[in-house]
């Protein structure tokens, strides 16, 4: 069993970062974080064995116009296997930081090791044009392209979009 080394691998990815962060920033993940150490029954499902799920939540700070993401990665007895949290500076918009979030989260599963996972967020339109084989030509299609190209690390990899209600694990902030 691996877990133990991904795990302390996990540790040291939650530290990163963390000390640039604002005020505004480092409250709303206290609680993203908070909120994820907790399974919430009937909210979040396992993923199959040997399968890594990792939930991610983008939240958007409109009066800083900045984002902040989370990540939290989940083996299928419900164990946290690694969570982050990165600071996204000058972000436009909702939509565009929620692409990034996304491209985000798959780079962190490569760099971790993992190499079977499911990518859940609250972020239906990226998920959407991940789904779809039809070359996206919207404003981030760049990004689109970015994260399909990462496929290739992967043994298998989904994407689902699990919902304001499904996802009350991940937000909770408010
Ligand atoms: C945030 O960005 C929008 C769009 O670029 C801009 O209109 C707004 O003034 C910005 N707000 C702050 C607080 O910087
Ligand atoms: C995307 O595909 C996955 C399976 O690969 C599915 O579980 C999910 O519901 C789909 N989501 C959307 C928004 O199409």
């Amino acid at each position: 069993m691996q877990g133990t080394s991904l795990f302390m691998r996990a540790l040291h990815y939650l530290c990163i970062s963390l000390w640039h962060l604002f005020y505004a920033e480092l409250e709303a993940l206290n609680n993203f974080l908070s909120n994820q150490l907790v399974v919430h029954p009937g909210v979040w499902s396992p993923p199959a064995a040997n399968i890594i799920k990792l939930n991610f939540d983008a939240h958007f700070i409109s009066a800083v116009n900045k984002s902040i993401l989370g990540i939290v990665a989940r083996n299928s007895l419900g164990q946290i296997m690694a969570a982050c949290a990165y600071p996204h500076t000058s972000v436009a918009d909702p939509f565009i930081a929620e692409a990034k979030a996304c491209e985000m989260v798959v780079s962190f599963a490569i760099d971790l090791g993992f190499i079977q996972i499911q990518v859940e967020g609250d972020s239906l339109s990226i998920i959407k044009k991940l789904n779809s084989t039809i070359a996206d030509k919207s404003v981030i299609s760049w990004i689109v392209n970015d994260i399909n190209s990462m496929r290739d690390f992967f043994e298998f990899i989904t994407f689902a979009n699990v919902g304001r209600l499904g996802n009350e694990a991940t937000h909770g902030l408010a």
